[in-house]
């Protein structure tokens, strides 16, 4: 594959090689053999097309930092609301909707996927399940929970770091936050599978039913977490959510309620375990780093 050396570049060469701009011409994000490993497909786009037409995904992807600044920051001309609803379910979405309604309880769009000053709003009310005091008042349980957890895989020597300790850990620690006491981990996980690939613009009709049914399930779950808070607050980020009120009195409705509780949940494992799969990969495979993170620990 083409080098990425910066002399390449100084000496006016362009800087993508052959091979890279093959890539970017005939593949897409969504071959599963690009996604499963992108880097030189990032790559790709940051030398070659920093923000690139990908025709199979019908999107731009923006793939500089100085670009993303700015695309975070305009969200007049770069709408997340506009965006996400173009993507969501593509191609399926009024069949989609039509199954969560009729067996899920209903439809409930993503209120935290939206464009100021409705955004600023759902940011204001969601931020009360976010105060110091709550991150205060889950911290021994967090603590106790990833120490027990470590310690069991200690004794056992050896683990899979992704399957025994990654993605059970970030499972167990929203559920704690959401104040979840009884939670299936492999449903959890599943249902997050459900909800991202809603916005992968990757899923199949069959994929697609498949998911809806798994998406009906956690909103029941959801739905029922929701009455008994609304009956029975607890210091949990649930109740924060579904008694959360500004200074001038306004409140979370229903739907918007359930749909921050779900972004909650999703946003919050999904992204922390493949962070903790990253750190793992480098701890394994870069003896320096390891060897900086060993002699730093007490
Ligand atoms: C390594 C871990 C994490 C990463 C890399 C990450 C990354 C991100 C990114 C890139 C966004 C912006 C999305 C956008 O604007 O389109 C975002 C938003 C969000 N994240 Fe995270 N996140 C992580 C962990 C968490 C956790 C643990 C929670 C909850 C407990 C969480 C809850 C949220 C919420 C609610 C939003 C929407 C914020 C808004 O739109 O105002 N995230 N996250």
């Amino acid at each position: 594959m083409a080098s990425t050396n910066p002399g390449v570049k100084a000496a006016g060469k362009c800087p993508v090689s052959a091979e890279h701009a093959n890539l970017l011409a005939t593949a897409s994000l969504k071959d599963p053999e690009i996604s499963a490993y992108p880097d030189e497909y990032y790559a790709a786009m940051r030398l070659g097309d920093p923000v690139h037409y990908d025709a199979k995904i019908g999107a731009y992807l923006v793939s500089r930092y100085e670009d993303l600044k700015t695309v975070f920051r305009d969200p007049v001309t770069f709408s997340a609301g506009v965006g996400f609803q173009m993507i969501y379910a593509q191609g399926f979405l009024d069949e989609f909707k039509e199954i969560l309604e009729r067996d899920g309880g209903g439809f409930f769009p993503d209120a935290i996927m939206s464009d100021p000053p409705y955004h600023t709003q759902i940011r204001r009310l969601m931020d009360k399940a976010f105060t110091a005091h709550r991150v205060k008042t889950l911290e021994p349980a967090i603590t106790a929970l990833v120490v027990d957890m470590i310690e069991k895989l200690a004794a056992k020597g050896a683990c899979d770091a992704v399957k025994d300790f990654a993605q059970p850990m970030t499972i167990a620690i929203i559920c704690e936050q959401l104040g979840f006491d009884q939670f299936d981990a492999d449903k959890v996980e599943r249902w997050s599978h459900a909800v991202v690939q809603q916005i992968s613009a990757m899923q199949t009709r069959e994929k697609m039913i498949e998911n809806a049914k798994e998406m009906c399930d956690l909103q029941h779950y959801l739905i029922a977490r929701y009455r008994e808070r609304e009956a029975e607050p607890r210091e949990d980020m649930t109740s924060d959510l579904v008694h959360a009120v500004t200074e001038d009195g306004t409140r979370l409705t229903f739907k918007e309620t359930v749909s921050l509780i779900r972004a909650t949940m999703i946003a919050g494992n999904e992204t922390t375990a493949t962070a903790l799969t990253n750190l793992f990969f480098l701890l394994a495979t870069d003896k320096e780093q390891a060897d900086l993170l060993r002699s730093n620990c007490r």
